[in-house]
């Protein structure tokens, strides 16, 4: 591709700055004020339809998985559905059950990859009904779909994927809000998750103004060999995506765990060695995971949090803004993103196009 690179050095640094304007496109248009939802025309589910949703199945791989498992955590917080994500790749290969009250979404960045379009067309062969998150207008899964949003994150060129991804996530937070508001949400509720959703742009510019500190960071954990990721429910999904997006883009071995789970295998590997990034939002879990960082410090591990407020027993803390409990996956992801950026920087790699990775797998 050859868009212009707007005086950035790599499509990746270009589309992780321009997620303020593509956050601000994915928003516009779609608030309803009067009645504290949203307008999503294209679903093609209208109220009734809505309602008989049993059960909500969230498919895609890579980076696309990761903001469906958000996605699946929204909807549901606001609309009470039980919701899952599960990688389409695996979902075609097991012969899932397919339940016609269950309602099935299928996100995909590129709207080509192969395994999600197989999990597609499989589902409608069962006669279950598919909705597609989708970046790429018109592309195969998009066309397959009976109906969906288009997440407008405008063309990535990058790799690995960072403005789709966060513009996926407030997709999902619309259409939670939306399913949210034709069942049990309140107009309070609704109004309270809107002003949230109107602050993101103005709050992720804050994150970006952090990104010269952000690169010092980037350059001492350039040497490690290899680090954990912790998050527990509203941080899990973040964990594990900023752990796929350094282990793309650096070739630094990560893995992500539920911080809940440490003390069940992953705190045999703390020491000096291996830093810990750990997501730490302030909302119900704040106790839990403060305990989750002293266990890593009693054992001398190194730690870097990502949290509301400074950490005490972090060894550094990147502050981000705070939104509504449930809209905080959205921004929590994006000081990593950053930090998986200027880790590659310092090692020399090839952001835009790591090795032995596409874009989009559209092959078996
Ligand atoms: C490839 C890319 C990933 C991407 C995944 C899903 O593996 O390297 O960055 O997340 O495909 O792509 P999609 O276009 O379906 O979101």
């Amino acid at each position: 591709a050859s868009y212009d690179m707007g005086g950035h050095d790599t499509y990746m640094h270009k589309e992780i700055h321009e997620q303020v304007e593509a956050v601000d496109r994915v928003l516009r248009g779609r608030i309803d004020d009067r009645f504290s939802t949203v307008h999503l025309g294209g679903l093609n589910l209208d109220a009734r339809d809505a309602r008989a949703v049993r059960r909500v199945k969230i498919l895609g791989c890579g980076t696309s998985y990761h903001a469906g498992m958000i996605g699946a955590q929204m909807i549901e917080e606001l609309a009470r559905i039980p919701a899952d994500a599960e990688p389409a790749s695996e979902f075609r290969y097991r012969n899932a059950v397919v339940d016609p009250d269950t309602l099935y979404i299928a996100v995909s960045q590129s709207g080509e990859t192969y395994d999600v379009l197989a999990a597609v067309q499989e589902l409608k062969r069962k006669g279950a009904r598919v909705l597609g998150v989708v970046n790429v207008v018109g592309s195969a899964i998009a066309r397959e779909a009976d109906g969906g949003m288009y997440v407008h994150a405008g063309p990535e060129v990058c790799v690995v994927s960072t403005k789709c991804f966060t513009n996926t996530t407030v997709a999902f937070a619309l259409l939670a809000l939306h399913l949210g508001r034709t069942r049990d949400l309140s107009v309070r509720d609704g109004k309270r998750i809107i002003e949230g959703l109107r602050k993101l742009p103005a709050q992720i510019a804050e994150i970006l103004e952090q990104e010269d500190e952000i690169k010092k960071l980037a350059e001492q954990y350039a040497e490690a060999r290899s680090m954990l990721f912790i998050g527990r429910v509203r941080g899990y999904p973040v964990a594990r995506e900023a752990s796929l997006k350094l282990k793309e883009v650096s070739y630094i071995h990560a893995e992500a765990y539920p911080a809940s789970e440490l003390k069940h295998g992953p705190l045999a590997l703390i020491e000096p060695a291996l830093p810990t990034v750990a997501i730490v939002p302030d909302d119900d879990l704040l106790e839990k995971n403060r305990a989750a960082l002293e266990e890593i410090k009693a054992r001398s591990g190194q730690i870097l949090a990502v949290a509301h407020q400074h950490q005490e027993k972090a060894d550094q803390t990147i502050v981000v803004p705070k939104n509504e409990d449930e809209l905080d996956p959205i921004l929590m992801g994006i000081p990593l993103q950053l930090l998986a950026y200027h880790t590659a920087l310092a090692l020399g790699r090839d952001i835009d196009k790591p090795r032995n990775l596409a874009k989009s797998v559209t092959v078996e």
